[in-house]
């Protein structure tokens, strides 16, 4: 600070200025009441909105409540700020007769959290990134505002992260609640009541997985896992002392496909851009994922082998050649499913269930592309397409040991794993190999195709 600088005289200047900045700061606070107590001004908003059933007729609707109850509010984290803090806009004499047609709308409600970014900026930008925001914006009236998930009148410190079964969003996502609500993690966290040890952590709720504010989609890549392995540390370890390969293997398998015994699932094959490795997002505007596989699955079968292959060609043929890839996950087949994770002694662990011919795992299959959201667009494909020698190619990467019914690749594999070189010898080799055969395979359905356009 200037003020203790320099001689008396300059000194005696300076405090004046200095006394003069402090009262200016405040005169521009607003006359806060302590808390629990309102100021004047409050009391007098509250003399109308605090009356029990206070509301706004609407024609042809539900009336819209206009109720503050007083006491909530001023216990609140928001006690300190006087209500036209926050309501800005209003004016405050005329208001009452003004008839605001907007009132109870979802527009109203957009436009009156727009306050919020005033003192806290950075859950804004936070937010404004995520996917409840985008669905916001792209005019889906479900999807979360500050205030569905913050009551800006009743919101006391850390009643986002009080008891479990106040968390907010299961207002919802009430399916997905119950099932994480019976899960290792939602028992754990029930139990674990107070504060816990310093070694102890706590069982995670929806945030500690998918966070509050900067919610994405749930398939946004590595980014749950990461989640799991940041309170999990140590556990690849722990699964390589049965698991061969385990880093493979959390690739290529998600977390819950093998932590949920009971559920269904499924090989979903992402598009996949092999250059920047990342997922192949539909572009906004311009989607073509859907228009692509109905054309080449015009029966609704599910793609087979061939139409796969052709399908890659054309996501090819716009950007450098040979960019986009399938790149293959085991998952389960629901969000609800996701969330059922039972204790360790339940989890999948024998080899077998997947590394079987015809195992039950590999018995439906998906594509998928990311929609600009993020969230999987996915389309069927038939279960052949992982074993057909036609897409090898296609489905590079993706053959469990004897999950396949090709029994040379099985046979390359363990050769390739054995002889500790690299996959892609294994592939290469493949290509080689098949390449003959699937020319003939497309001349053939070429003049099957020929054939029928004649008729
Ligand atoms: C005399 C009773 C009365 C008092 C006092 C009063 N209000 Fe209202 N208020 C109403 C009525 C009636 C409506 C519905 C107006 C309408 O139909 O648009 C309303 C609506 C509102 C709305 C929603 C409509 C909008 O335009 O945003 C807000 C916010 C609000 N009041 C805040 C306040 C605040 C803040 C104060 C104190 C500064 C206050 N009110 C004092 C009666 C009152
Ligand atoms: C922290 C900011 C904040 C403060 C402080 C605040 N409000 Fe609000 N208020 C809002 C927001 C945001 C909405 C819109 C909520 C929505 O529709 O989702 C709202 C809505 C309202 C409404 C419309 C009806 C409703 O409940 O949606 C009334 C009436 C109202 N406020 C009155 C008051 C009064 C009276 C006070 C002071 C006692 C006050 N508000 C203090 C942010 C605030
Ligand atoms: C989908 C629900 C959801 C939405 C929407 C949401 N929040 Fe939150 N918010 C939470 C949860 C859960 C917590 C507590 C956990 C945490 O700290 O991350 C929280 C914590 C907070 C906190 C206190 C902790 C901190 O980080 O400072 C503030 C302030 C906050 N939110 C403001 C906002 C604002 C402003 C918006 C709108 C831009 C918003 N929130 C939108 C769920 C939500
Ligand atoms: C005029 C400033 C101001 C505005 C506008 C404002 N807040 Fe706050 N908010 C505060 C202050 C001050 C606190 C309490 C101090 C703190 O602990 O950060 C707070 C705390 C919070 C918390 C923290 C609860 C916790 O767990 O600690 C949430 C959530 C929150 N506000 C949500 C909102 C939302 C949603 C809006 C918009 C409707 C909003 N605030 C608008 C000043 C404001
Ligand atoms: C232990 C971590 C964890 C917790 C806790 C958790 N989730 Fe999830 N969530 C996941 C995983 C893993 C997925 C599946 C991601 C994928 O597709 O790979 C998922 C998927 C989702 C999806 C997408 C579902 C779909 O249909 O694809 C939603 C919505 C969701 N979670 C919401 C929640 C909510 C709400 C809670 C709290 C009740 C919650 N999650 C708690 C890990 C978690
Ligand atoms: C007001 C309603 C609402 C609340 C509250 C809410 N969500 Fe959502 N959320 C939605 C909607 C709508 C979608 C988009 C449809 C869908 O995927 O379910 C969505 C999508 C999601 C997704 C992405 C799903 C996917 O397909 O990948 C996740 C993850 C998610 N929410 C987590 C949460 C978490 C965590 C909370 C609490 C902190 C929460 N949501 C609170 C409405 C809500
Ligand atoms: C191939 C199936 C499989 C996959 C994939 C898998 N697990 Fe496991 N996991 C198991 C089995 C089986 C056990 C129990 C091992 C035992 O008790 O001997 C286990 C044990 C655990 C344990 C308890 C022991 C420890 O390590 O702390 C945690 C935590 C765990 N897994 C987390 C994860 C996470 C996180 C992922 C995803 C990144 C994952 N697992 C992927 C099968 C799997
Ligand atoms: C916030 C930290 C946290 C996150 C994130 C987390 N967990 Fe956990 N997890 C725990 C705690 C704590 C327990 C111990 C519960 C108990 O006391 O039994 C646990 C238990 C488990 C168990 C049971 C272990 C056993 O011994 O039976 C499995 C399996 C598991 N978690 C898997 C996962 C997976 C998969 C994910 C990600 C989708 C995940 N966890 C995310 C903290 C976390
Ligand atoms: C939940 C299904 C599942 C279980 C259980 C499972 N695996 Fe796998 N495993 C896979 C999948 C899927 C792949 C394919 C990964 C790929 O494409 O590279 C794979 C790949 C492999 C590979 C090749 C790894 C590499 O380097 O590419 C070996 C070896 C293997 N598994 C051995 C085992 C053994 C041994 C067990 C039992 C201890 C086991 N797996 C349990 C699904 C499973």
């Amino acid at each position: 600070m200037t003020c203790a600088e320099g001689k008396w005289s300059r000194f005696a200047a300076n405090m004046t200025i200095c006394f003069a900045l402090v009262f200016l700061f405040m005169g521009s606070m607003p006359a806060h009441a302590k808390p629990g107590i309102l100021s004047k001004e409050d009391k007098a908003c509250l003399e109308c909105h605090a009356k029990k059933g206070v509301s706004k007729p609407k024609a042809g609707g539900d009336a819209v409540s206009l109720y503050v109850a007083d006491k909530p509010y001023s216990e609140s984290v928001h006690n300190d700020n006087g209500c036209t803090d926050c309501h800005t806009e209003l004016d405050v004499k005329k208001h009452a007769k003004a008839d605001n047609k907007k009132l109870g709308t979802r527009e109203y409600s957009i436009a009156a959290v727009a306050v919020c970014r005033d003192c806290h900026k950075k859950n804004v930008k936070l937010y404004e990134d995520s996917l409840h925001a985008a669905l916001v914006r792209g005019g889906n009236s479900e999807a979360p505002i500050c205030s569905d998930c913050h009551d800006p009148h009743t919101t006391r410190v850390n009643s986002a992260t009080g008891p479990m079964d106040d968390v907010i969003c299961q207002n919802c996502h009430g399916k997905i609640f119950k099932a994480y609500a019976s899960s290792v993690h939602g028992q754990a966290r029930n139990k674990q009541t107070g504060k816990l040890p310093a070694d102890q952590q706590k069982a995670p709720i929806c945030a500690d997985c998918h966070r509050s504010h900067e919610i994405k989609a749930a398939a946004t890549e590595g980014r749950i896992k990461n989640a799991c392995l940041d309170c999990h540390k140590g556990t690849l370890i722990l699964h390589k002392v049965w698991l061969p390969n385990a880093e493979r293997h959390f690739e290529a398998v998600s977390c819950p496909a093998c932590h949920v015994a009971t559920a269904k699932r499924r090989v979903d094959l992402r598009l996949y851009d092999s250059v920047t490795n990342k997922a192949v997002t539909e572009k906004q505007g311009v989607p073509q994922f859907e228009s692509r596989t109905q054309a080449a699955d015009a029966k609704g079968l599910g793609l087979d082998a061939l139409a796969l292959q052709s399908l890659l060609k054309e996501f090819n043929r716009e950007g450098a050649e040979g960019q986009t890839v399938l790149r293959g996950r085991l998952e389960v087949t629901s969000g609800v499913e996701a969330h059922q994770l039972v204790a360790r002694s339940k989890a999948v662990k024998d080899c077998d269930t997947c590394h079987r011919e015809g195992a039950d795992v590999f018995q439906t299959v998906t594509i998928s592309i990311a929609r600009p959201d993020g969230r999987p667009l996915h389309h069927g494909a038939q279960k052949e397409v992982l074993t057909s020698p036609i897409s090898v190619d296609s489905v590079r990467g993706f053959y469990a040991i004897g999950g396949t019914r090709i029994k040379l690749l099985d046979y390359l594999f363990v050769m390739a794993l054995f002889a500790g070189i690299a996959i892609p010898v294994g592939h290469m080799t493949l290509k080689w190999l098949f390449r003959r055969y699937l020319k003939n395979l497309e001349a053939e359905r070429s003049s099957t195709q020929d054939d029928t356009a004649q008729h």
